[in-house]
């Protein structure tokens, strides 16, 4: 029975990954496809059970969990038509019972996330570097499930909050599950994970009140950050335009902690993970990140999904930074302090290979809230390094999952079960233990069951990089971990003058709800990074300091690092951008249709939006009526990428007199979208501050003579798309929104 199940669920995963059984031997996975003769001793008297159970008619009749027909699941039993519910009920009992308790708790960081399923692929052979199986063939497609979240807001809070976003990785590989828990910032905010509750305390709801909900401007957090000098640089990338990115297919990922690559012939190496987009790395503006909280609360997750749903597959590629063993201390920082990066400068990203995510969950609960990543699952082949926060989580996501998922044998959830054999141990019992175990024996070693399961070879099984160590025990901080600034001046450095003022902006605005005294903290702590980071946020929240550093240590000089800016991150390619065309009766249904022709043909996709739901009368006599998908209203611009206007005279003088469609073409342009126009469409860039008399339109204005619409001004728009924001609008824009 225990094979059997192992069958099945490795059948189930295969379905869950979008693989047939019949992938799975060219994809190199054995187990996706296992014959019952060659994979399953089948315990006669279970099978038979089991094959009773599939024979079962009637599949899709209401009943109880026993298995009982329901025929009215509208009216509780009573003691008479107008009588009281009889205890006797053991229908609605059952039915009520469940649902009282449906929940589980709700993870304490990362609560509130979205998930898909995919595969990854290696571009070619990584055998001299590491033995890891699914990193050995380009021909093998290894199932993943990927999970991205936000880490402060409570299971329902909002997506597009400022913060950190979880970016989980699950390979399902041969050798057994290998988890990539990381981040969309390749830091962390402490060094040592015994601070991982004081930080998480201080961050989450204050906990007399509970305010504030996902958000990490508040007393609390900016009391206890303040005095851990170790996160200025994580501080520095949440309050940066990657705390508010615009998808979740726009975002990097990393595995933050250097781990070791090791190869068949025991050589290890060390090695930092990236998932570079294949869509760049592109953010909201704070603006439009406020908004939405409340316009779309589930705007990234949406996003994911539809995006998948209509075949826009995300993309990443995973890079690798690999540093030799003997480099170990060639490096002016800690390879092993988790709040330092490794610029892509000085050690190349090598691009390895893809990972793509192409099939969303059937069911949210079942999938995305019950995977259990966990940082120590790894496979032969690769292991961890001496990071102490690293150590630090090896620990806790196991022990977390026995609480959220109600026992040691959450890895039974269909979700998290390997696709190679498992549960051939002697572990058993718990709660929730689905596997019936078969046999006497539970123990190693035995002889009453022919000494099975048994060890592996050495050669086979998996081995830790044997590190020589010699050393004290101490409760203590390596000296090397000591330099907290050198890197928030590098990304400070490395950003562009509008990445700079985000981050002004940004410290301003958590400041806003912080008590003078921990804004003048945060003022000292910045000063150590830069004087005039530290003085714009000090004028815009009212503080006076002396210019006296937190810490006295004169910055060293730094290189700037262009990998770290979001200045250069345009990809050939408009796939997921959604453009909003402005209509109302009387619009040129022809520049519509030939207008979205060219955005579909670029790979982005157009939304009609209108005064009202149903659809439009376009301006020509034979035209077809315009479907509308949204209203000025429901569907407000920070929803889109860009807006398009397009002429008939009827149309936009109808728009130009209402205020929403007023504010939606202002709206876009305070928040650096691209605009175009046509025709008579033009006339209300005037709310922006442009018309035809001026010069050149604003950077990101694109404007069609005349009615028809011309290839050269789809392609300009389509470029334009592709640049993402316009932000040199940034400082010279009066348009309010
Ligand atoms: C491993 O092999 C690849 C080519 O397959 C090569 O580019 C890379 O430098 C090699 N790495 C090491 C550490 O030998
Ligand atoms: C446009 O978006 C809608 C809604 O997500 C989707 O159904 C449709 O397939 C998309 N069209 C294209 C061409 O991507
Ligand atoms: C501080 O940042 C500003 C703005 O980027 C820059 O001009 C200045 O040189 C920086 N100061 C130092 C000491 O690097
Ligand atoms: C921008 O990126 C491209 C390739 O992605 C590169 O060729 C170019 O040099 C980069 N430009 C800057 C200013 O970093
Ligand atoms: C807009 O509505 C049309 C027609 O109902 C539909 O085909 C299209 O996918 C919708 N577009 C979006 C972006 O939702």
């Amino acid at each position: 029975m225990e094979r059997w199940t192992i069958y099945l669920g490795a059948v189930i995963l295969c379905a869950s990954a979008g693989l047939t059984a019949s992938d799975g031997p060219q994809s190199g996975q054995p187990n996706c496809a296992p014959t019952v003769d060659s994979a399953c001793e089948i315990n006669e008297k279970v099978a038979s059970m089991e094959s009773f159970r599939a024979r079962t008619e009637d599949g899709d009749i209401l009943t109880t969990n026993q298995g009982l027909k329901i025929s009215d699941d509208s009216n509780s039993l009573k003691a008479g038509v107008r009588g009281s519910t009889l205890l006797e009920d053991f229908i609605l009992r059952e039915k009520i019972t469940h649902f009282d308790h449906e929940r589980i708790p709700e993870r304490v960081v990362h609560a509130r996330g979205a998930g898909a399923y995919g595969f990854f692929q290696v571009y070619n052979s990584l055998a001299n570097i590491t033995k890891a199986k699914f990193l050995q063939d380009p021909k093998k497609k290894t199932p993943v499930f990927v999970r991205f979240s936000t880490v402060g807001g409570f299971r329902g809070s909002a997506d597009t909050v400022r913060d950190v976003r979880g970016f989980a990785t699950k390979f399902y590989t041969e050798d057994g599950n290998f988890d990539i828990v990381g981040n969309n910032m390749p830091i962390f905010f402490i060094q040592d994970a015994i601070k991982f509750p004081d930080l998480i305390h201080s961050v989450k709801p204050e906990p007399h009140n509970e305010i504030p909900q996902a958000q990490s401007g508040h007393d609390n957090f900016y009391d206890f950050i303040t005095q851990q000098p170790e996160a200025a640089h994580m501080l520095m990338w949440v309050n940066s335009d990657r705390g508010i990115p615009r998808s979740y297919a726009n975002m990097e990922g990393f595995g933050i902690h250097t781990f070791r690559l090791i190869n068949e012939q025991g050589v290890s190496r060390f090695v930092k993970f990236h998932w570079k987009p294949y869509l760049g790395v592109h953010s909201l503006t704070a603006d439009d990140a406020g908004k939405l909280v409340g316009k779309d609360p589930d705007f990234h997750r949406r996003q994911l999904w539809e995006s998948i749903a209509s075949g826009a597959f995300p993309e990443w590629e995973l890079g690798l930074q690999i540093v030799e063993a003997e480099d170990e201390f060639k490096f002016d920082f800690d390879i092993l302090d988790p709040t330092k990066l490794i610029p892509e400068e000085l050690v190349p990203v090598i691009r390895v290979g893809r990972l793509v995510l192409n099939r969303n969950p059937d069911n949210y609960f079942a999938e995305t809230e019950q995977v259990a990543f966990c940082i120590a699952n790894i496979v032969p082949g690769i292991d961890f390094s001496d990071d102490p926060l690293m150590q630090g989580r090896i620990f806790s996501y196991l022990d977390t999952q026995i609480t959220r998922l109600g026992g040691p044998n959450f890895q039974e959830i269909p979700i998290n079960r390997p696709v190679c054999p498992f549960l051939k141990n002697n572990q058993r019992d718990g709660l929730h233990r689905d596997t019936i175990n078969v046999g006497q024996t539970n123990y190693h070693k035995n002889t009453l069951n022919a000494g099975l399961p048994k060890e592996a070879t050495p050669a086979a099984g998996f081995q830790g990089f044997p590190e020589r160590i010699a050393a004290n025990i101490v409760r203590a901080r390596s000296p090397s971990f000591d330099d907290h600034f050198s890197q928030a001046i590098l990304f400070w450095t490395s950003l562009s003058s509008w990445e700079q003022d985000h981050l002004v902006d940004s410290f301003t605005g958590e400041m806003a709800h912080c008590q003078p005294a921990i804004r003048e903290r945060l003022v000292r702590l910045l000063l150590n990074i830069n004087e005039s980071l530290s003085n714009r946020v000090a004028l815009n929240v009212g503080v006076k300091i002396d210019p006296m550093p937190y810490h006295t240590a004169p910055p060293k000089p730094v290189t700037p690092s262009p990998a770290l800016s979001q200045r250069n991150q345009s990809k050939d390619t408009i796939l997921t951008r959604v453009v909003a065309v402005l209509v109302a009766d009387g619009v040129n249904g022809q520049a519509v249709a030939q207008f979205k022709n060219a955005i579909i043909a670029a790979g982005g996709n157009v939304s009609i939006i209108a005064p009202r739901f149903g659809t439009v009368t376009p301006a020509e006599a034979d035209g077809a009526l315009i479907p509308v998908n949204g209203t000025f209203g429901t569907f407000p611009s920070v929803l889109f990428d860009a807006v398009f206007i397009p002429g008939g005279a009827s149309s936009v003088a109808l728009l130009g007199k209402i205020g929403a469609a007023v504010h939606y073409v202002q709206e876009a342009f305070v928040n650096l979208k691209p605009i175009a126009a046509a025709g008579e469409g033009v006339e209300l860039l005037k709310q922006v501050g442009w018309t035809p008399q001026d010069a050149k339109p604003p950077a990101g204005v694109v404007i069609n003579d005349g009615n028809a619409i011309s290839n050269a001004f789809t392609a300009a728009f389509v470029e334009a798309i592709k640049q993402h924001r316009f932000y040199e609008r940034e400082k010279t824009s009066s348009v309010p929104s």
